[in-house]
């Protein structure tokens, strides 16, 4: 018996005209229906789950009282709501792709009894058709909602097409906010970009988590755990069976992923699982795509091992799949949290990544590195929920825990999961089975999800501090409440992750923003190097993993009051 966490991949549409009642009972059954939730898993209560969804609590209540009506839903005295058995008898010659529970992912997905592993019988693309569709009733409110707000938001990134720096977005207005805040005038500390060295660095260097939130207790509990296994003659390449299928569990818990052991592979981490796939993919000379700005390392392994890589233009939304080149081998993507600007994907151009994919042949690399950490939004299912033939998701406790346990996840079909697990040896690349035991550990004792609901919950006071300070703290610093000569600056991607950035005006000297704000004790990056071509967008990229709350309130002030002073 699994209990799930509040934060089930279920998304409300207060816009449409559907009860959100109604919306939330849909796409539980769907949850069930689609094998993402099982018999005897248990259900958040009533009032985590409306917590979770900034609903009332009645809501989830007549959400839960429907689904016990109609049988999906059972109740055990005194110990909460479970997923009731609805598994259809098996019919004759059916075997195990009947049991619920055992990997019966979809309708055009079974198991194959000898090999316990999903064999596809998928057809052609069929854009728009219940496949490619996500596994909740209602996802498409959500989609509906963000191309509202995309539409304000025309420009991209990564080229040359004009961009809104001045738009305006208020906080609160939809899914992937936007602060657009003035700077005020130059405050009583003008001087601003000198001084005398300060005695503490507060340094915002993003994608680093905070591990001294690690509950002590619970690492040694893990690693003591660990300890009481000796390693095996030979390690398995696919990682330790135990732990694929504690993998599999956590992910159809936490990101809606219908998935079995075998489609597991244990890895390293992010750049680990892309450097194997690359590595088994590529030949020297393919093109891969990667987002532009994204992610310097992604970009680097494909370089690596001899892919052309081939920048894809983003806008603040994430990836533009219309302007995707139809000769990509692989295109790796940050469809969650798009890397570093924070786009959360809509699921329009979802759907038309995954018909681009399927159209060109090319792979697509789905890296999930943060999505654990998302606040005042829903979370979106992964896109490799979408059409798990064509896009391999790249899963990482980097975030959650520290790059330092080296641990992570790759999810393909079993074929290629196999085909990757026998390249190992070959390459001498082993993954430590302590840690892969303590991971173990960690996951089955609920302290992983424990670790990241704290994590979270400081993560988001951190950001909240940071978006205040930075908004607020400008005006503050200048002891005058109407802003002089106001300059427009943006947030972006505020809303997940452990980082913001910060978009500045385009002629906007951000290298020597950077500089005074060291002087003043405050480590900020320039975004320039998540440019593999000339940077098209001028800012900072503040991360907020490292630094205490004290901390990041101290350099959002130090920064507010930078920016209200004349760069010149
Ligand atoms: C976009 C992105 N993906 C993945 C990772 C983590 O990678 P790995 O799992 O290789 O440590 C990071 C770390 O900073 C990142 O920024």
């Amino acid at each position: 018996m699994t209990t799930l966490p509040a934060d089930l991949p279920v998304v409300v549409d207060r816009a449409g005209g559907t009860p959100l009642a109604v919306q939330i009972s849909a796409q539980l059954q769907a949850a069930v229906t689609g094998g993402v939730l099982r018999a005897g898993d248990r259900l958040p209560s009533s009032r985590d789950l409306a917590a979770t969804l900034s609903v009332s609590r009645t809501v989830v209540t007549n959400a839960y009282a429907r689904l016990f009506a109609e049988g999906w839903l059972e109740g055990r005295h005194g110990s909460g709501t479970y997923v009731a058995d609805v598994t259809p008898p098996a019919a004759p010659g059916q075997g195990l792709g009947g049991e619920r529970g055992s990997g019966s992912v979809g309708s055009d997905v079974q198991i194959d009894p000898e090999r316990n592993r999903v064999a596809r019988h998928r057809p052609a693309p069929r854009p728009g058709s219940q496949a490619l569709s996500p596994p909740t009733g209602t996802f498409e409110g959500a989609g509906q909602q963000e191309n509202r707000s995309l539409a304000a938001s025309p420009g991209g990134y990564g080229g040359s097409s004009p961009r809104e720096v001045t738009e305006v977005s208020v906080p609160g207005g939809g899914p992937d906010r936007m602060a657009v805040f003035a700077i005020g005038p130059a405050g009583r500390d003008s001087g601003g970009y000198g001084g005398s060295p300060p005695r503490e660095i507060t340094d915002l260097q993003p994608g680093i988590p905070w591990a001294e939130g690690i509950e002590p207790a619970a690492w040694r509990r893990a690693w003591r755990q660990a300890g009481t296994h000796l390693p095996s003659r030979w390690p398995d390449p696919s990682g330790l069976p135990e732990l694929r299928a504690e993998i599999a569990a956590y992910l159809r818990r936490s990101r809606g992923l219908a998935v079995t052991p075998a489609h597991v592979l244990v890895t390293q981490g992010v750049a680990s699982g892309l450097a194997l796939l690359a590595g088994a993919l590529l030949t020297p000379g393919d093109k891969a795509g990667v987002e532009e700005p994204g992610y310097p390392t992604g970009r680097a392994v494909l370089r690596r091992a001899g892919a052309r890589v081939v920048p894809c233009r983003v806008d603040a939304h994430g990836i533009l799949p219309e302007e995707l080149p139809g000769d990509l081998k692989l295109l790796y993507t940050t469809p969650a949290h798009q890397y570093p600007l924070g786009g959360r994907l809509p699921v329009s151009r979802r759907q038309a990544l995954v018909a681009w994919a399927r159209a060109t042949g090319a792979l697509v690399v789905e890296d999930d590195y943060d999505s654990e950490f998302r606040y005042d939004v829903g979370q979106l299912p992964a896109l490799h929920s979408m059409d798990p033939d064509v896009i391999v998701y790249l899963g990482t406790a980097s975030k959650v825990l520290a790059a330092a346990f080296g641990a992570g996840w790759l999810i393909a079909p079993p074929e290629l999961v196999d085909q990757l697990a026998a390249l190992r040896p070959r390459l001498g690349v082993r993954i430590p089975e302590p840690v892969q035991h303590a991971v173990l550990a960690l996951l089955r004792s609920g302290d992983l999800e424990r670790h990241v609901r704290k994590m979270r919950l400081e993560y988001a006071r951190r950001r909240a501090a940071l978006v205040d300070g930075l908004t607020h703290g400008g005006r503050g610093a200048a002891g005058a409440g109407e802003p002089l000569a106001p300059v427009p600056f943006r947030l972006l991607g505020d809303t997940a992750g452990m980082h913001v950035v910060l978009e500045l005006p385009d002629d906007y000297p951000a290298a020597r923003l950077v500089d005074a704000a060291a002087a003043r004790g405050v480590a900020i990056y320039s975004l320039d190097r998540y440019f593999a071509g000339k940077p098209t967008i001028s800012g900072l990229i503040l991360g907020y993993g490292t630094a205490t709350l004290p901390q990041v309130r101290r350099a959002a002030a130090v920064l507010a009051q930078l920016l209200t002073a004349s760069p010149d």
